[in-house]
């Protein structure tokens, strides 16, 4: 069975988020049930730079969306690469969809419908000769491919659309609509229209054969007006087409007995090795060795991972005698306030600013434990990442973060099951007593232990949800 997979992002080429992640690692996990995976990209600079000097060019266009364009296909790092190079649509400085200050290109529409074109391209076999048996479309980026396919003339393979975060739509003024090269019909409430505009996603969901996310409570949630952020009604008219499938990691790339980008590598039989790992935390975040609890915060600045909620309670964190390491980039004014936080508490909060793949892997080696309290998370893999590594997670109770921890309640504690600390969404209040009941567990270096191995005890792999997207690909394809 083959795939072709369309993502705007695939670790290690271009990564800004949990996306890269999965639809770098997923192939690989496929490959070993028997499905091949092409996952087609756009060509950023990052992405043209590692591209191996043999390519198979499968197509050129004389105008794709304003500019020239081809189509390639390589393999790099395990990976079967289908790139679209169209310089005036990605060959720029910045990320993939900004200028990496912060600004989002204005031209986001065109760029993404471009690449979609393209893929819809590929996946029906007008160019090339891959003939997927399925076609899966990740995030708004990747979505109008199942809308072009849809209006083609060409028969075209069944298509499952993944929802990374609905928070991110791609919704655009109705002006585009003329520029998209869809028919006319597509501008209609069942087509491509969304509140007066154009919407990828909402165009994707309406089109996709399969609708998965990312976490069985996420898939819950989206169908609810408080998560389903404009689209619940779209989704609860498809929700007998929604699947959540679990997101898994990469056991290979995160493994602590190999990493490295440790001070040293350990399992769950030489815990004590992590000591070394967390002295180097300490001198990188500029705080005092002491034996208090360490925690670390690796995430995208933003409402929605509640870094609000999380400079609120600095001082209270704090107070509670627990150290914190920050890594991460993002909304300036949340930045502002936890280096502010980390200048009132110098030696006990430590705040480093920026995008770091090598740090963050330390951090889950070498802290104790990590905080994430999202308002709401589809799946959420720094928590995933936690547990392999015996850093404990403090979680919000919402989407994949729910699925994954075990809350350290009385009874999980005393059946041994518990791998970390759950709280009530969205209050500063419940964060706080989360680390407060961390604190308590801490204390017992016995208790303690035992929550880090039973966490890295889970599986976090990709094999259970790999054989969840093999069997939903297997009943569409039938
Ligand atoms: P999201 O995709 O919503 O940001 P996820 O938890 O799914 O959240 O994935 C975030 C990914 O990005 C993880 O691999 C995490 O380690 C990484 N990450 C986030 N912020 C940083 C940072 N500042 N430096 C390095 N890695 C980061
Ligand atoms: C999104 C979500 C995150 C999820 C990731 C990968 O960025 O915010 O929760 O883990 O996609 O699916």
């Amino acid at each position: 069975m083959k795939i072709l997979s369309v993502a705007s992002e695939v670790f290690p080429l271009v990564k800004t988020g949990g996306l890269a992640d999965v639809t770098g690692a997923l192939p690989g996990a496929l490959a070993a049930l028997g499905v091949s995976v092409s996952t087609m990209l756009p060509g950023y600079p990052s992405v043209l730079a590692r591209l191996p000097k043999k390519t198979k060019a499968l197509h050129s266009y004389a105008d794709l969306f304003g500019g020239k364009a081809r189509i390639v296909a390589g393999t790099l790092d395990g990976l079967d690469l289908i790139v679209l190079d169209a310089p005036h649509l990605f060959d720029r400085p910045g990320g993939a969809y900004g200028d990496g200050g912060g600004v989002d290109w204005p031209d986001n529409w065109r760029r993404f419908a471009a690449f979609a074109r393209a893929a819809a391209d590929v996946a029906s076999g007008a160019v090339g000769d891959l003939r997927p048996d399925i076609v899966h479309a990740h995030d708004w980026q990747a979505a109008l491919t199942l809308a072009y396919l849809r209006y083609d003339e060409r028969p075209s393979p069944p298509s499952v659309m993944t929802v990374h975060n609905l928070a991110f739509q791609g919704q655009f003024p109705a002006s585009i609509f003329p520029e998209l090269g869809l028919p006319p019909q597509a501008m209609a409430l069942d087509g491509v229209e969304y509140f007066g505009g154009v919407g990828f996603l909402k165009a994707g969901l309406q089109a996709a054969h399969a609708i998965t996310t990312v976490s069985p409570t996420y898939a819950q949630e989206i169908r609810t007006p408080e998560f389903g952020m404009g689209l619940d009604g779209l989704i609860n008219l498809r929700a007998g087409h929604l699947h959540g499938i679990l997101n898994g990691i990469d056991t290979g790339q995160w493994d602590p007995q190999t990493d490295p980008h440790l001070a040293e590598t350990f399992s769950a039989k030489s815990l004590k090795a992590r000591g070394k790992n967390r002295r180097a935390v300490e001198q990188r975040f500029g705080l005092d060795p002491d034996a208090s609890p360490l925690l670390c915060v690796v995430s995208r600045l933003t409402w929605q991972k509640g870094m609000d909620i999380l400079a609120a309670e600095l001082d209270a964190i704090a107070g509670l005698g627990a150290r914190l390491a920050v890594l991460g980039s993002g909304d300036q004014g949340l930045e502002g306030a936890l280096l502010a936080g980390a200048a009132r508490h110098r030696g006990r909060i430590g705040v480093v600013v920026g995008y770091d793949e090598g740090l963050s892997h330390l951090l889950q080696g070498g802290a104790d434990a990590i905080l994430i309290p999202s308002r709401f998370e589809p799946c959420g893999l720094t928590q995933l990442y936690g547990l392999r590594y015996g850093c404990v997670p403090v979680v919000a109770r919402t989407g994949g973060l729910a699925d994954t921890v075990i809350d350290a309640n009385h009874a999980a504690l005393s059946a041994g099951v518990a791998t970390g600390f759950q709280f009530a969404p969205g209050s500063g209040d419940a964060l706080v007593g989360a680390v407060q009941r961390l604190c308590g567990v801490f204390a017992d270096r016995g208790a303690w232990t035992a929550m880090q191995k039973q966490g890295m005890k889970t599986d976090v792999s990709w094999q259970a949800s790999a054989r969840d997207y093999v069997a939903l690909f297997r009943s569409l394809a039938a």
